[in-house]
C-alpha cells in the first residue's frame, strides 16, 4: 500500500471560478486554498484542462446548475492532467509524482484538484494513469470527449459492411469517432462546414457538408446506402439517417432527445474504454488534434472560442505558466 504523504499547509493554489452564473464574462482566476487530500483521495497538480460544451452548459444559469447539483461558487472545467502531489490515507496504486488524468465535475480547471482515487466524475472525480507517449496537454482531451465517443459507437457497432454517417465530426467528440470508426473497418462520412473538410478528410471521414440538402448529397455519395449513423451535434443526422432507411437500432445521438433513438453518454462507455484509447494514443494510431491552447489566465476568450462550435479538435487551458498561445 502507498504510505499517505504527510499533508502540506495550504498551499497558494488558484482555480477558475464564478460567482454567478452566467456566460464566460463570469470566470474569473481567483487565489484559494490548495486543498487536502482526503482518505482515499489524490491531490493533483493540474497541468492542463480541456474544454468540452458541457462546461459552459452547465453553468450557463441558475436552473441549468441546480440540475447538475452546481451551487455557488462554482468551479469550472472538467477534464484535466497532471501530477499527483499529495495522497490520501488509505490509497492504494498511486505515488506523489504519477501522472494522471481524468475528470472532475466543473471544478477541474484550478492548479490543485482532489479527486477519489477510484472514484466517478460526477462524485468525487476519477484519475487514470497517462500512458508515457500522451503528453499533458492531449490526456487532458480524454475523458469526456473519448468515453462519449465510444458510447456512441457501442450502441450502433459500426464494422467492415458500415457506411457510418457522423453528424458534427471535426468536433471534439467527433475527432474520437470517426477514427475509431475507422479502426473497426467502417467506411465514415461525416458532417461538417466547408473549412472542416480537410481535417475530417484527415482523420479518415469523407466530408459532406451539413445543411439543408443533406439527405441527397448523402444518397450521391453513397448509392448503396448508409447503414448505421451517430448525431454528435443536434438531431439533423438522426433525421437524414431516418430518410435514407436506417433502422432506429442503429442510429444514436449524444446532443438531444428523439423518439425511438437510443441516446448515447459518455458515462455509459464500456469499463477499459478510456484506458484503449489513452493506449491508441500512447502508440500513435490515434491522434487529437488541439485546435488551441490557452493560458488559464485568458480562460475567457477560450470559452468564448469553443462556445462558438466551431473548433476542430480539442481546446486546452495550460496550467503551467508555459507559453500556450492561442
Ligand atoms: N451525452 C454526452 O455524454 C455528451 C458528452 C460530450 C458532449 N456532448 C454533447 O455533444 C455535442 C458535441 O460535443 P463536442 O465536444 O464534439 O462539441 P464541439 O467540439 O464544440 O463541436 C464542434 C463541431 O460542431 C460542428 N458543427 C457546428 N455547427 C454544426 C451543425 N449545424 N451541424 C453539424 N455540425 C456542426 C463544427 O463543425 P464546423 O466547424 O465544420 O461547423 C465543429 O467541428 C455537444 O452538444 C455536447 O454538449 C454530450
Amino acid at each position: 500500500m502507498e504510505q499517505p504523504s504527510t499533508p502540506s499547509p495550504a498551499t497558494a493554489s488558484r482555480a477558475v471560478r464564478l460567482e454567478s452564473f452566467g456566460g464566460p464574462e463570469r470566470l474569473t482566476l481567483r487565489e484559494v486554498p490548495a486543498p487536502q487530500a482526503g482518505p482515499g483521495q489524490l491531490r493533483v497538480r493540474v497541468t492542463a484542462a480541456g474544454l468540452n460544451p458541457m462546461d459552459w452548459f452547465m453553468t450557463s444559469d441558475a436552473d441549468t446548475a441546480a440540475r447538475f447539483g452546481l451551487s455557488l461558487p462554482c468551479g469550472f472545467g472538467t477534464d484535466y492532467a497532471g501530477v499527483v502531489d499529495q495522497v490520501g490515507e488509505g490509497v492504494r496504486g498511486f505515488a506523489v509524482g504519477d501522472r494522471v488524468f481524468g475528470g472532475a465535475m466543473s471544478r477541474a480547471i484550478a492548479d490543485h484538484i482532489v479527486v477519489d482515487a477510484a472514484g466517478a466524475i460526477a462524485v468525487g472525480g476519477d484519475a487514470h494513469r497517462t500512458p508515457d507517449g500522451v503528453d499533458d496537454r492531449t490526456a487532458a482531451t480524454l475523458t469526456i470527449a473519448g468515453c462519449t465517443a465510444a458510447a456512441a459507437l457501442a450502441v450502433v457497432e459500426p464494422g467492415p459492411d458500415d457506411t457510418l454517417l457522423v453528424g458534427g465530426a471535426g468536433g471534439g467528440v467527433g475527432v474520437f469517432a470517426v477514427q475509431l470508426a475507422r479502426r473497426a473497418g467502417a467506411r465514415v462520412i461525416g458532417t461538417g462546414s466547408a473549412a472542416s473538410a480537410d481535417a475530417l478528410r484527415g482523420l479518415g471521414a469523407e466530408p459532406v457538408a451539413y445543411g439543408e440538402g443533406l439527405a441527397d448529397r448523402l444518397r450521391a455519395m453513397a448509392p448503396g446506402g448508409i447503414t448505421a449513423a451517430v448525431d454528435l451535434y443536434g438531431t439533423e443526422v438522426v433525421q437524414a439517417a431516418r430518410e435514407l432507411g436506417v433502422p432506429d437500432a442503429r442510429i444514436t445521438t449524444i446532443a438531444a432527445q428523439v423518439d425511438g433513438i437510443t441516446p448515447a453518454n459518455g458515462a455509459d462507455a464500456a469499463p477499459g474504454a478510456l484506458e484503449e484509447i489513452a493506449r491508441l494514443v500512447a502508440t500513435g494510431e490515434l491522434r487529437v488534434p488541439l485546435a488551441a491552447a490557452f493560458p488559464v489566465e485568458q480562460i475567457r476568450a477560450a470559452v468564448e472560442l469553443q462556445a462558438a462550435r466551431h473548433v476542430h479538435g480539442k481546446v486546452v487551458i495550460d496550467l503551467t505558466g508555459q507559453d500556450a498561445r492561442p
